[in-house]
């Protein structure tokens, strides 16, 4: 058994904080702190401990990213609008240097037909693999594919 509890640091992106009050029909009625809880719950399921980040500022983001490296073995990130278009994020994600699983709770492939800008993601071909339109379940996904990557 495995005396090393693996770290995983949870991000969230640019008006995830709002989760509860936006649109309730694509994003659901909990509220990020409660997403957070249940994340966190599956989580010790796994015997992963996870730490969890919010910022609507794209250079508070780019910042934590780059201290990762000392504070998780990997990284959950769902950055919002910014996945769609902020290359400084997807370079922040390089230096970081751990495995990541890139989260939307809503179907963005789906919703890029009516917004193709939502189909693009700057994080392909960085991250293990991007799930989305899963709700809260994506991230116990993305949680059970970084414990498998960890060997944790
Ligand atoms: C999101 C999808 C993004 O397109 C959107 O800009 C968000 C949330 C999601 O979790 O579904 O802010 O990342």
């Amino acid at each position: 058994m495995s005396t090393v509890t693996n770290r995983v640091a949870v991000m969230h992106g640019v008006n995830l904080d709002t989760l509860g009050r936006r649109d309730p029909a694509i994003y659901g009625s909990e509220t990020l702190n409660q997403l957070e809880a249940r994340v966190h719950d599956f989580a010790r399921e796994l015997d992963l401990e996870a730490s969890f980040f919010q910022t609507n500022h794209e250079g508070e983001f780019c910042e934590y990213l780059h201290r990762v490296r000392e504070t998780a073995d990997a990284v959950l990130i769902n950055a919002g609008a910014w996945s769609h278009y902020s290359w400084a994020i997807r370079d922040a994600l390089e230096v970081a240097a751990k495995p990541a699983v890139e989260v939307h709770i809503s179907d963005v492939d789906r919703r890029g037909e009516a917004e193709p800008w939502r189909s693009i993601s700057v994080f392909d071909g960085l991250v293990l693999t991007k799930i989305s339109g899963k709700g809260v379940d994506g991230y116990r996904e993305a949680l059970e594919v970084l414990k498998g990557e960890l060997g944790a």
